[in-house]
């Protein structure tokens, strides 16, 4: 009878130490990435003018912001029909930084205080200290433009995959 506990005891402690490795380790809480979402509506509308934003970079309140001010959205008129907004806004909304169980969407989402709702990601303090070793004059370069321009230095970032192995600041 002892031993069967042993056993039982045994397979439990390996079972769980499966699950932790194939979460991608200890120190993963709903692991790292973003996971990968699609919308056929966010995809066509959202990615005219620039990249596909990842819902999971700004938290709800900032989405339903920018969505209900399409028409003065960065000094452009993004305006959709009342239909397709609100499909978008309600897949931003269910994908949102303070939804997701990953944990950058998690830290982007604690270094914005309570009473700010920012429109930009580059404006959070979790942009601004994960990128205070990249000068300004980096990013005006004619390949990146501007912070907003992810993908020139993330390359999957429209997947919501800003793992560091992945980063390469073009010339
Ligand atoms: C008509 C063009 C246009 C369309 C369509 C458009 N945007 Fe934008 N968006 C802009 C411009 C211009 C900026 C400011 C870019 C800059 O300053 O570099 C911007 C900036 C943003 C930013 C801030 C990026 C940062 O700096 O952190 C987000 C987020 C964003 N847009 C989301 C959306 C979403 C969501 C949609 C779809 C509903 C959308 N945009 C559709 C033109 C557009
Ligand atoms: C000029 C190139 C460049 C641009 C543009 C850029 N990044 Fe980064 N990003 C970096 C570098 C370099 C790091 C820092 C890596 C480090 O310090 O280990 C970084 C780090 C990050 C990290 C943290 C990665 C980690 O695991 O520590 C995230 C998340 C991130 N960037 C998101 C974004 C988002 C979102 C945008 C667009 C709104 C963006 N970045 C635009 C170069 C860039």
């Amino acid at each position: 009878m002892k031993n069967w506990m042993q056993y039982l005891i045994l397979v439990a402690g390996m079972t769980s130490a499966a699950t932790l490795l194939a979460s991608g380790g200890l120190e993963e809480e709903g692991g790292r990435q973003m996971p990968v979402v699609n919308n056929s509506k966010w995809q066509a509308e959202c990615s005219g003018c620039h990249m596909l934003y990842h819902p999971g970079l700004l938290p709800e309140k900032s989405w339903s912001k920018m969505m209900n001010g399409l028409d003065k959205h960065f000094g452009e008129n993004a305006s959709l029909d009342a239909a397709t907004r609100d499909e978008v806004t309600k897949f931003l909304a269910a994908n949102s930084a303070d939804k997701q169980d990953n944990r950058r969407s998690k830290r982007i989402n604690q270094s914005i205080p309570a009473d700010a709702t920012p429109l930009r990601i580059t404006e959070t303090r979790y942009f601004t200290a994960k990128h205070d070793e990249v000068s300004a004059k980096t990013f005006k370069r004619k390949s990146i433009g501007s912070p907003s321009n992810c993908v020139a230095c993330h390359k999957n970032a429209e997947k919501g995959d800003f793992s560091e192995s992945q980063i390469k600041i073009p010339r």
